[in-house]
């Protein structure tokens, strides 16, 4: 059994539609409009023990619903997850012993009482033992900077002082599971890098399973091991950070350095549908090509045809520029199915 299986997990919300104006609201008594939003549409996964996962996709993809329901806020419309064993959102209590969940947006701390109160109050409430409040005190306080903050209420604090108080207040209890959402968004670099140091050294020192939604490659490539992709609420792809490229790139170009000049952009480059010139200098010749309809070999034998080639290299594609889509959920219906049906 895995540490985390969502089998079939789904979450739908249902929207009620209001129409403006009186007869809007007149109507309203009479009709029960609603749409139904399906947020998580069937998803099934597995995460073991001590992995570092990140969670990306689109804003409204579904993260962090799908982190509500795995966190116990949530309870799924249909299928279900487990953690630990666990149905978090059935059996809060003993889920709410083996998690901590930082909400980039919101705090968990009290908003007017010292940073170090609540974190007392938080030792009453998870019944921390004093060996292991004292320790992790110990080594968030120099590990996150919280020296300066301690004696300041939430209240007071900047976003960067905020999150590094609410990352240590989530992790006191020596959670088995952290749930991270968008936990270095709008933070300067500085504390971007503490806070990473932070997250990786729980995750390797003492085996702390996490899963990260982030909009920062940087997070991804710093503390991750693995890359989940959700849009319109399904998964569509669960893989390594450097095999996303693989998948998504479509775009490649080759460099050649050929035997004799150029004059002009040769004539023989709309014999292969999908490549397009990206460069021309004297002997030297860049072509871009659309890698789901024409192979590297295809282009190659393609130049052979028409000159000696001295010399070619071929770029790596941009794992930067694949993230970025993601992101912006500009990946292609025919990205996603093409690169399934290439594997
Ligand atoms: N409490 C809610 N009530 C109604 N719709 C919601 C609620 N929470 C999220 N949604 C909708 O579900 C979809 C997924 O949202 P969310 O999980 O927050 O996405 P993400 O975290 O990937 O940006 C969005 O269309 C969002 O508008
Ligand atoms: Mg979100």
């Amino acid at each position: 059994m895995s540490f985390i299986e969502a089998s079939q997990l789904t979450k739908v919300f249902r929207h009620d539609i209001k129409e403006p104006g009186l007869i809007g609201a007149a109507k309203h008594l009479f009709t029960q409009k609603h749409v139904n939003k399906t947020a998580v549409d069937h998803i099934d996964l597995r995460i073991e023990e001590g992995e570092a996962v990140a969670y990306v996709g689109p804003n409204g993809a579904g993260k962090s619903t799908t982190i509500k329901m795995m966190s116990g806020i949530l309870v799924p419309t249909s299928g279900s997850v487990k953690v630990a064993g666990i149905l978090p959102y059935k059996n809060r209590i003993e889920n709410a012993k083996i998690i901590g969940a930082v909400f980039g947006q919101r705090t968990q701390l009290w908003w007017d009482i010292p940073i170090q109160e609540s974190f007392s109050l938080l030792k009453d409430i998870y019944a921390i033992p004093d060996s292991v409040y004292r320790k992790n005190m110990q080594d968030f306080t120099e590990m996150l900077q919280l020296d300066e903050i301690l004696h300041l209420s939430a209240r007071k604090l900047s976003l960067g002082q905020r999150m590094r108080a609410d990352l240590a207040a989530a992790l006191l209890h020596n959670p088995k599971m952290v749930y991270l959402d968008e936990p270095t968004i709008g933070l300067d670099v500085s504390v971007k890098q503490r806070i990473r140091e932070f997250i990786k050294t729980i995750n390797r020192e003492l085996g702390t399973t996490i899963l990260l939604t982030t909009h920062d490659l940087g997070d991804i490539e710093d503390l991750c091991n693995r890359l989940i992709i959700i849009d319109h609420g399904k998964i569509i792809y669960d893989g390594t950070l450097s095999a996303v490229k693989d998948k998504f790139a479509r775009e490649r170009t080759i460099h050649f350095q050929m035997q004799k000049p150029f004059a002009e952009p040769p004539s023989w480059l709309n014999q292969l549908p999908g490549v397009e010139l990206h460069g021309i200098a004297d002997r030297e010749i860049a072509l871009r090509f659309d890698r789901f309809r024409v192979t590297a070999s295809e282009v190659v034998t393609l130049a052979m045809k028409y000159g000696e080639i001295i010399d070619f290299r071929m770029d790596e594609p941009d794992i930067e520029h694949v993230i970025k889509r993601v992101y912006e959920g500009s990946l292609e219906l025919d990205d996603v199915k093409l690169a399934g049906e290439s594997s």
